[in-house]
């Protein structure tokens, strides 16, 4: 009860300040209130479990600032790192990093004394004039912390060079964990392929939301985007130049670079789910190796964006020893726990085909030690419990889904009507589609995962991701454009708790993060929904 209360309290404030917002004669009053210290801790994305502000005087960043980390941890030591790396830019400062202890104004990442309400992912943050302490029982969970203190100091930290003005953090402190362990993110590289720096850029703007998990679809129709030794002509012929969507553009990851980037990932404590779409979406393997098709010859490229027309051959053997190369080459890469294995829009295969391809494919991610993901449709070969469906469809029914949750499996949502980042946001919205309907910010964040589908209930939930397709998408730019402002709806949707879902609150919150977008130079869209 004690919670609530508390978050009420501070969401009533936000609140209240857009309600003056609303009304100018009251706005230069309402324009003092946003700056207050105290402020930003009513300003937080996602919102935490609990927050407060106090009354004593901000820690003052300073030129002779040092991180301290809980001594003897290397985990510690990387988030502090890390956090050196985000506050030495815009700062200017040396921003040193030591596990001894300090003299003089330090922030201390800790994994000691945090307690078990904050659980693995959480973090407790204290801040005083002194001090800056973020105590979690895991590394993760100092991730986080570091990105709620990123958000408490001044827009401009997240300036690339040095700014002269003054960097404080006010006093306050925030208790906090996620709703959901599964947080996540998808990026499409198959229709349009995106390079390793922009999916690390990518990387770096999600894991500012707590996202914790970057699904990779790293094959379709159009492109192969995956090196894989055992078929080694998939990758160059089929992701080669002229596969992206229309013709455009093209590539592939090899193996280094896949390495490179569950690394850099895992620095920023993401997790990458690799997807290899299949038995549909499949078209670019058919076009290189005409052996998998029945008729054991190659089907042209393709690269319009038609969907539900190819079909893995589901009757041939050679079929489940390339599905087999595939998912163990991709498990070897992969030191993650999840390995999606597509499965939607398969409407060139029969259901009967269906389920028999997938009740033989399904073992075998199992045989190198992965759990599978599905999207939707695999519920219909009535998978082990074992496995989780991704929920992509935007109706509020599906039956094949509420029994597989009836029989324990768990589901990440991603309805298409409120999840997906590619959809429009309006009918003037120059990049995207609209199949599913237009998505503005207020739509992207007003549902609850929880009681979306009939028969899924919070415990049936398993996380929350937001799906980026990118047919029409071909830069980061693009990218960023459709991801901002409604990833962090969907961020928030899956971090905070179900109680402090609030509108009116996140509006204003994301007015003060288009400040640090701005700082950033990211490319976000001016929804007219928010007073930017
Ligand atoms: C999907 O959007 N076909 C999963």
């Amino acid at each position: 009860m004690q919670k609530r209360t508390r978050m009420a309290a501070v969401l009533g404030a936000a609140a209240l300040t857009m309600t003056a917002l609303a009304h100018p004669a009251m706005a230069e009053q309402a324009t003092t209130a946003a700056q207050q210290p105290a402020s930003r801790y009513e300003a937080l994305i996602p919102a935490p479990l609990e927050a407060d502000a106090h009354q004593g005087p901000a820690f003052e960043l300073g030129p002779h600032t040092v991180i301290r980390t809980q001594r003897g941890s290397d985990e510690a030591r990387q988030v502090g790192e890390y956090l050196a790396e985000q506050l030495r830019p815009a700062t200017g400062y040396p921003i040193k990093v030591t596990d001894r202890a300090a003299d003089g104004p330090s922030i201390a990442l800790l994994l000691r004394g945090a307690g078990t309400r904050v659980g693995d992912q959480g973090y407790r943050l204290d801040v005083n004039r002194n001090e800056i302490t973020i105590r979690a029982n895991t590394g993760d969970g100092l991730f986080a912390g570091v990105q709620t203190l990123r958000q408490l100091l001044p827009a401009e930290i997240a300036a690339d060079s040095p700014r002269a003005r003054e960097w404080s953090v006010p006093a306050g402190r925030v208790v906090d964990a996620p709703r959901f362990a599964y947080r996540a993110a998808m990026l499409d590289i198959a229709r349009h392929f995106h390079t390793p720096d922009e999916i690390k850029s990518y990387i770096d703007q999600i894991a500012h939301y707590k996202i914790n998990y970057l699904h990779l679809h790293l094959t379709d129709d159009q492109g192969w985007r995956i090196e894989i030794d055992s078929w080694p002509r998939l990758a160059p012929e089929g992701g080669g130049e002229g596969t992206g969507v229309d013709g455009v553009g093209g590539g592939y990851l090899t193996k280094e670079d896949y390495a490179d980037l569950v690394a850099y990932a895992e620095s920023r404590h993401i997790t990458i789910v690799p997807e290899i779409d299949m038995p549909g979406h499949t078209n670019a393997a058919l076009s290189v190796y005409g052996e998998l098709n029945c008729d054991g010859k190659p089907v042209p490229p393709r690269t319009d964006t038609e969907v539900g027309y190819s079909s893995l051959c589901i009757d041939l053997d050679i079929t489940y020893r390339f599905v087999e190369d595939v998912i163990r080459e991709i498990a070897e890469l992969t030191p993650g726990p999840y390995l999606h294995i597509g499965g939607d829009e398969a409407h060139a295969t029969p259901d009967e085909d269906y389920r028999a391809f997938m009740q033989r494919v399904l073992p075998l991610v199992e045989k190198y030690g992965k759990r599978a993901f599905g999207w939707t449709e695999v519920t219909k070969a009535e998978p082990p419990t074992s496995v989780v469906p991704q929920f992509w469809h935007t109706n509020r029914e599906n039956a094949s889904l509420a029994e597989a949750v009836a029989r324990g499996n768990k589901v990440i949502m991603s309805p298409a009507n409120k999840a997906y980042l590619d959809m429009k946001y309006d009918e003037n919205t120059q990049l995207g589609l609209t199949w599913a309907g237009y998505i503005e910010v207020k739509d992207a964040y007003e549902w609850d995962p929880g009681s979306h589908v009939s028969g899924v209930g919070e415990d049936a939930v398993f996380g929350v991701e937001a799906p980026l397709w990118s047919e029409t998408l071909r830069s980061l730019d693009d990218i960023e454009f459709m991801a901002f402002p409604r990833l962090p709806a969907i961020a928030e949707l899956g971090w905070s708790p179900a109680e402090s879902h609030d509108w009116e609150s996140f509006r204003a919150r994301l007015a003060e993060e288009g400040k640090r977008w701005e700082a950033e130079g990211v490319n976000f869209y001016r929804s007219p929904q928010i007073d930017w």
